[in-house]
C-alpha cells in the first residue's frame, strides 16, 4: 500500500477521463485508502464499498466547510460563501435546520404530482428532435430536461432559463476549454457572481410577487418564522438549481452511452420497459455522474483499512469505485439491467443522501423510456472513444456533447 500521494499526473489522465474504472480497481485492490494530489486539492480517496458507506456516516468526517478552519478556501476559493454555504457544506444541527426547510417540497408524494408535467417537457423536447434524424443529446435533451424541471419548480421565469443555463454550464464544464487555468477561474468567478446577483434578484422579485413555487415558499418560511436568513435563501436556491440539473443531465448522457454500447441491454429495455426502474438504478451504479462525493474533513486522526488519515485532511469517498467493488457486486463491470443485489451509493448515504432522489428517478425513467420509444435506430454519431468528455479532474463525470443518429 502506498504512503506517498499518487500524483495528479498519474491518475487524472485522458484515459482516466474516458474510463476511470481500471484505475479505481487498482486503487481498491492495492491502496483502498490513498492520498491523491489533484489539480483541485489534495485528498485521501476511499474506494471500497464498505469503507465508503462507513465514511459517509462517520461523524468524525465533517462537511462543515465554512467553520473557523475555512476549508472552503481550498475547495471553492474566497467569496464562495454567497452560493456554497448551504446544507451540502454543513453538519448537523445546521444541516438539519436547512434541510428541514425544504425536504417537504421533495417528498415522494409532491414529486409524483409533477409526473404529467415532466412527461410533457420530455415530449416537447423530443418533438423538436424526432424529425431531424440526428442530435446532440446533451444540448437538446439531457441538459434542458432537468434544467426546465428545476427552474419551473423554483419559479425561474422561462425567459431567464437560457442565461441561467449559460452560467451554470460555465461552472459545470470548467477546465474543458483551451483557456489558461487563470482565465478559467476568472470565467467561473464571473459566472458565480452573475448567478448570485440573479438569484438575489429572483428572491427580491418573489418577495414582491409570491407565486406557487419553492423560492416563494422559502421566503415565506424565512419571513414568517425567521428560520432561514436572507443569505441562506440564496444559497439554498443555488444548491437546488445546480444539484437539481447538472447531475441529472450528466447521468442521462452517461446512461444513453452505456445503453448504446451494450446493445443486448438496450434491446432488453426496449422489449421490457417495465424494467426501467431497476435499469435506472443499474445505470447509475454502472456509470454515475458524481464519481466522488463532495469532500469531507477529518476532524481527528482516523484509521480506515489500517491506514491513518491525519486530522485536517480532506477525504473523498469514491462513489463510482465503491459501486464497482467486486466484494459487494457480482461481476461489477458488467451492465446488467436485471441486477437486483444492491444498494448502490449513487445517491450517497447518510444525512446528506440526495434530497432530489425521487425527482431524479422520475426524470430518468420518463426521459430514458421516451428516448427509446421515440428514437428508433438510435446509435452514437461518433465512436465511443471520440466522445468529448468533461476533464479527468472535474468533480463530475459527464459528456460535453453526445452526437447521435436515429431513423427520422
Ligand atoms: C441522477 C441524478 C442525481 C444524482 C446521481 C445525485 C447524487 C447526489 C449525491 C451522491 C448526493 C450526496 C453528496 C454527498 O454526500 O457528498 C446528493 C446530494 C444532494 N442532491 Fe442529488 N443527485 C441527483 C439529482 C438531484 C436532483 C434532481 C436534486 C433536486 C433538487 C438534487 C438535490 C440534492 C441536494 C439538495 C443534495 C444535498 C443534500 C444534503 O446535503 O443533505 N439531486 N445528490
Amino acid at each position: 500500500m502506498t504512503d506517498q500521494p499518487v500524483p495528479a499526473s498519474e491518475l487524472y489522465t485522458d484515459e482516466f477521463a474516458a474510463n476511470p474504472y481500471p484505475s479505481f480497481a487498482r486503487l481498491r485492490a492495492d491502496a483502498p485508502v490513498c492520498p491523491v494530489s489533484s489539480p483541485r486539492f489534495d485528498q485521501y480517496l476511499i474506494t471500497r464499498y464498505d469503507d465508503a458507506r462507513a465514511a459517509l456516516v462517520d461523524p468524525r468526517l465533517s462537511k462543515d466547510l465554512y467553520g473557523p478552519e475555512q476549508y472552503y478556501l481550498k475547495i471553492f476559493g474566497p467569496n464562495s460563501e454567497a452560493l456554497n454555504r448551504n446544507m451540502l457544506n454543513a453538519d448537523p444541527p445546521e444541516h438539519t435546520r436547512l434541510r428541514r426547510m425544504i425536504s417537504q417540497a421533495f417528498a415522494p408524494r409532491r414529486i409524483e404530482a409533477l409526473r404529467p408535467r415532466v412527461a410533457q417537457i420530455v415530449d416537447d423536447l423530443l418533438d423538436k428532435i424526432v424529425p431531424r434524424g440526428e442530435s446532440d443529446l446533451m444540448r437538446d435533451f439531457a441538459i434542458p430536461l432537468p434544467m426546465i424541471v428545476i427552474s419551473e419548480l423554483l419559479g425561474i421565469p422561462p425567459a431567464d432559463h437560457d442565461r441561467v443555463l449559460d452560467w451554470t454550464q460555465v461552472i459545470r464544464t470548467s477546465g474543458s476549454s483551451r483557456r489558461s487555468p487563470q482565465e478559467e477561474r476568472a470565467a467561473v468567478q464571473e459566472a458565480q457572481l452573475r448567478l448570485h446577483h440573479y438569484l438575489a434578484g429572483l428572491v427580491a422579485a418573489k418577495r414582491e410577487q409570491p407565486a406557487d413555487d419553492i423560492v416563494s415558499a422559502l421566503i415565506d418560511a424565512c419571513d414568517q418564522e425567521g428560520k432561514l436568513s436572507e443569505a441562506e435563501l440564496v444559497t439554498t436556491t443555488f444548491l437546488l438549481l445546480f444539484a437539481g440539473h447538472q447531475t441529472t443531465a450528466d447521468f442521462l448522457g452517461n446512461a444513453v452511452v452505456a445503453l448504446l454500447t451494450h446493445p443486448d441491454q438496450l434491446d432488453l429495455l426496449r422489449d421490457r420497459p417495465e424494467l426501467l426502474p431497476s435499469a435506472v438504478e443499474e445505470l447509475l451504479r454502472f456509470d454515475g455522474p458524481l464519481p466522488v462525493a463532495s469532500p469531507r474533513i477529518a476532524t481527528e486522526d482516523l484509521e480506515y483499512q489500517g491506514r491513518r488519515i491525519p486530522a485536517g485532511s480532506l477525504v473523498g469517498v469514491v462513489i463510482n469505485a465503491a459501486n464497482h467493488d467486486p466484494g459487494h457486486f457480482v461481476d461489477p463491470d458488467r451492465l446488467d439491467l436485471r441486477r437486483v443485489r444492491g444498494p448502490h451509493l449513487g445517491f450517497g448515504y447518510g444525512v446528506h443522501y440526495c434530497l432530489g432522489v425521487s425527482l431524479a428517478r422520475m426524470e430518468a425513467r420518463i426521459g430514458i423510456g421516451a428516448l427509446l420509444r421515440r428514437l428508433p435506430g438510435l446509435r452514437l454519431g461518433v465512436p465511443v472513444d471520440e466522445l468529448r468528455r468533461l476533464p479527468a479532474a472535474s468533480p463530475f463525470r459527464g459528456l460535453l456533447e453526445l452526437p447521435v443518429t436515429f431513423t427520422a
